[in-house]
């Protein structure tokens, strides 16, 4: 089991828009995510929505990017020092742009999570983000895709899946039709993944995740 906590100290890193993260504010807001609270987003990006966001809802915000470090060893300090300033005991990873470093997904193991705007371990990896995803997934002639949540390990993608929902893809559907058909699921999935966490309610197995109470 990921040890039930007290209540959930969530960091949020987002590099753009920030609409998940906002998703996520609005089911805490609105009780559907009990024990838990933002405590911070990151971005490496300075202009990122999701920073604005945060303000706006006096959430704490931190522009980190390596570029203002002199090694990926000092960033990599200064992020874990962050978190544990602010006793943050889950990742949630939302549209974050940057890989993340080993010693950082050790320190929280099964406790970083993403989302991803695919049914991994389809359409995943180098390149795979944004609308390129929605354009491999027209390209390939799939009937269905979806959105899947799933812990953050060493490699790309490919983390142990905590939570996946289908999407149909139709004939007439855009790259652009889809990514909004898929980002409505995703604004849905990934609090239901992370009300699972503040219940105590994942186990991790190796490549398996199961969902109960132990
Ligand atoms: C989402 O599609 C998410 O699945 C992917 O990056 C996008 C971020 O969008 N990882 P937003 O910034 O949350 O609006």
């Amino acid at each position: 089991m990921v040890n039930p906590v007290e209540g959930l100290h969530i960091a949020v890193f987002a590099s753009g828009r920030g609409s998940n993260f906002q998703a996520l504010l609005k089911a805490i807001e609105e009780k559907r995510i009990p024990n838990a609270e933002i405590v911070l987003v990151m971005s490496n990006n300075s202009d990122a929505g999701a920073l604005e966001v945060a303000r706006e809802h006096n959430i704490p915000t931190l522009h980190l990017s390596q570029k203002q470090f002199a090694t990926e060893e000092e960033f990599n300090r200064a992020l874990l020092q962050m978190l544990e300033n602010h006793d943050v005991n889950l990742v949630a990873l939302a549209g974050y742009m940057k890989r993340l470093h080993a010693s950082v997904i050790q320190r929280y193991r099964n406790r970083i999570i993403n989302i991803h705007p695919a049914l991994l371990p389809g359409f995943s990896g180098k390149g795979m983000f944004g609308v390129h995803v929605h354009e491999a997934v027209i390209a390939s002639g799939v009937k269905v895709t979806g959105v899947t949540v799933h812990i953050v390990d060493e490699e790309y993608d490919h983390g142990p899946i905590v939570l996946q929902r289908a999407v149909p893809v139709e004939d007439h559907d855009s790259p652009e039709t889809l990514a909004a058909r898929v980002l409505k699921v995703e604004h849905q999935l990934y609090p239901e993944a992370v009300r699972l966490f503040a219940e105590g309610k994942v186990r991790v197995n190796g490549r398996r995740v199961y969902i109960g109470q132990d």
